[in-house]
């Protein structure tokens, strides 16, 4: 059992590997294979399945048909469908379709933020508003983002503060939930928990969630340090896929099916079957034609 600040032994998982996953890849899917992979995530068990994001189709091809994947997947009941919106016009499009959660992003560097929606981390904010105003009305949950919390791609060190900053404005601006992404999976545990900890001096550890990626191979270690810490929301993608498009070298999300492992041999509960999870990443990897980055999988699916 974990000996952690937090007593709760059940972890949500929020399945992004339908978006970061794929938003990433340079194989573009089917509009039906998104929707197949989603109906599967959603037999899982998970409760939170993140299905695309209305961005601009110029800056990342492979969301182009978030429209048609959104319409087209089961909505099973008990399972949110967030989707990503960087402004008002994806906020329509979102809507337009009946989304009722969605997730807002931003950084805590002022250099990534550029590359990744032309905008400053104020100028980013300002976006916000009037889609939060908006949302409110509509009774739409949102979500909040903070990329690069333990280091950027171009600017290197990213200051805590700037992070507690930034977690906290989401926050006061009505995120429900701020998930804190290593983008670049540079961070390490200690570092990772101190983080983690500065944050939730602010705002409140039950609206926090960890997002890592899996680049430096620390990602599982800095989701145990961050569960000591208390937090109970991680972010994982199926299979591992993935990564960011504005984040050169940066590689997927840590594999759902490794954290789901790690989780339920520690004896936590995530209601999620994790051989529907491992067959789900393995059909995903086969239609990727690529292997699969889950240590899980490949083990489970070891055929010599
Ligand atoms: P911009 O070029 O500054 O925006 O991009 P603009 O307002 O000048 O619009 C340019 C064109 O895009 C216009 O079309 C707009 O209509 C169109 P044109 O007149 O040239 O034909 N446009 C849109 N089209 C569809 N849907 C929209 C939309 N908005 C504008 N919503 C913008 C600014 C934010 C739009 C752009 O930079 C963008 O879409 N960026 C998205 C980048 C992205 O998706 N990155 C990956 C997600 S973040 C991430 O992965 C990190 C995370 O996983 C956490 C972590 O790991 O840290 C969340
Ligand atoms: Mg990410």
């Amino acid at each position: 059992m974990l000996n952690a600040m937090n007593a709760s032994n059940h972890v949500r998982i929020v399945e992004v590997g339908a978006r970061d996953g794929l938003q990433n890849e340079k194989t573009l899917l089917p509009t039906d294979v998104k929707i197949a992979l989603i109906d599967r995530l959603s037999s899982t068990g998970l409760q939170t399945v993140e299905a695309t994001s209305f961005v601009s189709p110029k800056w990342v091809p492979q969301m182009a048909d978030a429209a048609e994947v959104y319409q087209g997947i089961r909505k099973v009941p008990g399972v949110s469908y967030p989707v990503l919106v960087p402004n008002e016009q994806g906020y329509e499009r979102a809507r337009a379709v009946g989304v009722s959660e969605i997730a807002v992003f931003t950084a805590a560097s002022e250099a990534f933020n550029r590359k990744n929606i032309n905008a400053s981390i104020d100028e980013s904010i300002e976006r916000f508003m009037p889609v939060m105003a908006r949302a409110n009305a509509d009774g739409v949950k949102v979500r909040g983002y903070v990329s690069t919390v333990l280091g950027c791609p171009y600017q290197g060190e990213v200051a805590v503060s700037d992070v507690v900053r930034v977690a906290r404005r989401l926050h006061e601006l009505g995120c429900y939930e701020i998930s804190l992404g290593d983008t670049i999976g540079v961070g390490t545990p200690a570092k990772a928990r101190a983080m983690l900890h500065a944050v939730a001096q602010e705002v409140p550890m039950a609206a926090l969630a960890v997002h890592f990626h899996d680049t430096y191979g620390q990602a599982l270690a800095n989701i145990l340090a961050c569960l000591e810490e208390g937090v109970r929301v991680v972010d994982s993608a199926v299979s591992g896929t993935g990564g960011c498009p504005y984040a050169k070298g940066a590689t997927g999300n840590v594999a759902s099916e490794d954290v789901v492992y790690m989780l339920h041999g520690m004896g936590m509960h995530t209601g999620i079957d994790l051989d529907i999870l491992i067959a789900t990443g393995a059909w995903l990897a086969a239609q990727l034609h690529k292997e699969t980055a889950s240590r899980v999988t490949k083990a489970r699916t070891a055929t010599a």
